[in-house]
């Protein structure tokens, strides 16, 4: 071995060695499957530490130059050979790191299969491409007048939307707010980010329904927030198990989605809206409503219960998200908060360091599209159609599921949840429901069991749920119970 460290190069010694062996591989001299001097063979032969060896054989391991097998040391790649030069960023090494975490692979593989359409979607929150109100917006937007600044917008949103939402809330939702009480956010996704970073610390603990929503998302996660599931019943959140967390863990703050509650399409009633409302009170507990399913009963329901937000007197314990996504479209990506003003300062300032406010076109069009009448016919319409696909979801799944699943209509929403009698696996049933050709989601991507699946009614016609469920089925019929 020629080689010898320099000290007078500014390179870390372990570096240069790295380097060494990877010009030795590139020029040849060593070939795929050779194996490299053992670690303390040469770190005797040029003088180093061995843990200077152990650093350089980690760095040509880490960028798939060389593989180790116990026992029989460092060889040359013998597939990934040359493919990523050491003088080139280590790119997955980055990618590793960062405070995001990854999407969970159950999901992933599902994100794949609907890129790759394999199979109809029944695991979608949204609507299909028809319902969306293009021809709406394409009139708006030839209508606009495009009078405001193009300059970096007003970080708490556009100020005629704010007035627009407030205005909406009052008619709609009889709420009771002030546009200088409402932060436009990026969709209710944003909204829910600008609270877990900026009002909540890693290590906190927080209260959610269980099975949810929140659950499926990494950001909470990401957060470093420990999560509490607080069991539900057909009437959502039970109170009783609420208040027995409270009393044993010191609970930070509690989201809920308690209206046509993704995944469970189920509502928490009005007198439990106030129990709850109580129990945080008690226990000085904030809540973060997510209301983003609100105005989504069907056809034949009752109105959805006041928004908690509306049911506390003091308006101070419930930070409230909206959004147009499930009403209007998602690719708009408008969302909003109402909260008390430290709270809106706080989340404002940090959106600000996020993005600079949100685009002010789109704002535009959505202050437009709020100051007419086509938001009411476009719901209007909305749960005429989703009536209609539940209705399909819904007779389809009671004359063919013969005793292998039990589920509740939901009242509203786009949701329904399922349990599947036999004893399944998530993956087994995700990978038999995608060889079928049918898209669902596993429960367990929202802290459920195993045995529990959501499927979405919104994001197709009548004929393909009704193809889609017959699908699921035979899924379930096929796929193996679950290994005990
Ligand atoms: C309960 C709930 N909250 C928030 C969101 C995110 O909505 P947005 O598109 O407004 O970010 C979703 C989307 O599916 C949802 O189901």
């Amino acid at each position: 071995m020629t080689f010898h460290p320099d000290n007078t190069n500014r390179l870390p010694v372990y570096q240069q060695i790295a380097r060494h062996f990877e010009q030795d591989i590139l020029k040849g001299i060593l070939r795929p499957g050779d194996k490299l001097p053992a670690e303390r063979k040469l770190a005797i032969q040029i003088g180093v530490n061995r843990t200077t060896v152990v650093h350089a054989y980690d760095l040509l391991r880490s960028c798939g130059i060389v593989t180790s097998v116990k026992g029989s040391g460092t060889c040359v790649a013998q597939e990934q050979w040359g493919v990523r030069p050491l003088h080139l960023p280590n790119w997955q090494d980055y990618a590793n790191g960062g405070t995001f975490l990854p999407t969970l692979p159950i999901v992933q593989r599902l994100a794949e299969a609907k890129q790759q359409k394999l199979g109809i979607n029944l695991s979608s929150s949204e609507l299909t491409q028809e319902d969306y109100p293009i021809s709406i917006l394409k009139q708006i937007c030839k209508e606009l007048p495009f009078n405001g600044s193009l300059g970096y917008p007003d970080p708490n949103g556009y100020e005629p939307l704010r007035t627009a939402l407030h205005q909406f809330m009052d008619t709609q939702f009889k709420m009771n707010t002030d546009p200088s009480g409402i932060l436009v956010t990026s969709g209710a996704q944003q909204a829910l980010l600008l609270i877990t970073q900026c009002l909540l610390n890693p290590g906190e603990a927080i209260a959610v329904e269980s099975p949810s929503y929140f659950y499926s998302l990494p950001l909470f996660h990401s957060a470093g927030l420990r999560m509490y599931g607080v069991q539900m019943d057909e009437e959502g959140l039970i109170p009783g198990e609420l208040e027995l967390l409270l009393s044993k863990r010191s609970i930070k703050m509690l989201f809920l989605n308690p209206t046509y509650q993704n995944p469970t399409g189920r509502t928490l009633t009005e007198s439990r809206r106030k129990e709850v409302l109580a129990i945080c009170e008690k226990w000085r507990v904030p809540i973060v409503e997510d209301d983003a399913y609100r105005s989504l009963e069907l056809s034949d329901e009752t109105q959805s219960p006041q928004p908690l937000f509306s049911l506390d007197a003091s308006h101070e314990r419930v930070i409230y998200i909206g959004s147009l996504s499930k009403t209007v479209a998602p690719g708009l990506r408008i969302g909003w908060i109402v909260a008390p003003e430290p709270v809106l300062k706080r989340l404002r300032e940090a959106k600000y360091q996020m993005d600079h406010g949100s685009d002010i076109i789109t704002q535009q069009i959505a202050e437009h599209y709020l100051r007419s009448d086509l938001w009411e016919k476009q719901v209007e319409q909305l749960r005429h159609l989703l009536e209609q696909r539940r209705r399909a979801m819904v007779d389809l799944l009671f004359a063919n599921c013969g005793g292998i699943l039990s589920f509740t209509v939901p009242k509203g929403g786009y949701h329904l949840w399922c349990r599947c009698t036999p004893n399944v696996s998530d993956t087994k049933l995700l990978e038999a429901c995608i060889k079928q050709g049918v898209l669902i989601v596993p429960g367990t991507v929202y802290g459920a069991h195993p045995r529990f699946v959501r499927l979405s009614f919104a994001c197709n016609q009548v004929e393909n749920i009704a193809e889609g469920v017959l699908r699921f089925i035979k899924a379930i019929k096929q796929s193996s119970p679950a290994d005990d």
